[in-house]
């Protein structure tokens, strides 16, 4: 009877250990980034590259690329993806030959901490998906923006010398924002560039010499990760004093909002507020 037990059970660990392995051999890829050309700038993206593949866990990836002028950067959502901001990376990669192996279902984003380069197409961004012959069902794709709002500096305007020079003081009066927003500046970085500076003295009297951060790609990620009042200027002579300068008032994270009515749509919210004026069933 014992036999017979531990029998069955070696039988059952070794068909566990038999299917582990053939999941996990016959399936593991290995795939080189943009192929011949390797990770470089690319005109046509890398979401070519990646368009026509499935991307399993178990796969790896292969950077090839000149260490001497390149780099691999993982960064952890869409929004660094987006913006090219390699400021916070989960990992670095420069040996110029990496293999990355894709260990868990999700999103992937890899770009150069070169900001040029990324702008100019060195960036791939793959979702990696459970083996289907393993039969667990997929996660959602987990593309989802970090909670809070992202605004467009000046809108339409952009970051540049406004013709009223209250213009961005208006925009942002009319504005709430909160801890978790980010800020985007658009602007020339040839004519302009954002200096995030720390007083209302600094900022009354456009005092660009201790800047708490200094910014000038052009397109600038700009993250309100503390409440208060944050002040942003330009550094070029003038452009300040005619206007280009930026104060917003950063609340705390709405935290009286219970979960579940943020995550519902407007529409959804609508909806919800039309029930209320349902008439009440009588008994
Ligand atoms: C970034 O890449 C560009 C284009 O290849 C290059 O001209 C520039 O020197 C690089 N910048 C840095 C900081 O390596």
């Amino acid at each position: 009877m014992m036999t017979t037990t531990t029998r069955t059970f070696c039988y059952v660990l070794v068909m566990i250990s038999f299917t582990v392995l053939m999941g996990c051999c016959c399936s593991a890829k290995i795939y080189k980034v943009g192929d011949s050309d390797g990770w470089t700038t690319n005109d046509d993206s890398y979401s070519d590259w990646a368009k026509l593949k499935e991307f399993h866990v178990g796969d790896s990836l292969i950077f090839k690329y000149d260490r001497n002028f390149n780099d691999v950067t993982q960064v952890s959502g869409a929004l660094e993806y987006e913006f090219c901001d390699s400021s916070s990376p989960t990992a670095v990669y420069n040996t110029g030959h990496d293999v990355v192996t894709l260990t868990e279902p999700g999103s992937y984003y890899f770009i150069s901490s070169n900001h040029t380069r990324c702008l100019s197409g060195q960036r791939l961004d793959i979702l990696v998906v459970h083996d289907p012959s393993h039969r667990i069902p997929q996660p959602p794709p987990r593309k989802i923006f970090p909670f809070g709002k992202t605004y467009n500096v000046g809108d339409s305007k952009e970051w540049r010398v406004p013709e009223e020079s209250d213009f961005y003081f208006k925009w942002s009066e009319e504005k709430q924002f909160h801890v978790g927003d980010n800020l985007v500046f658009y602007y020339d970085n040839e004519v302009n560039d954002v200096l995030e500076i720390s007083g209302d003295l600094e900022f009354i009297s456009c005092d660009p010499t201790s800047p708490v951060s200094v910014h000038n790609t052009g397109q600038d990620l700009i993250r309100l990760t503390k409440p208060g009042i944050h002040y942003f200027i330009s550094s070029k002579t003038g452009h300040c004093e005619a206007g280009l300068k930026l104060r917003v008032i950063v609340g705390p994270l709405p935290k009286a909002v219970p979960k579940k009515m943020m995550k519902l749509s407007p529409l959804d919210r609508l909806i919800k507020w039309l029930r209320t004026f349902k008439p009440k069933p009588h008994h």
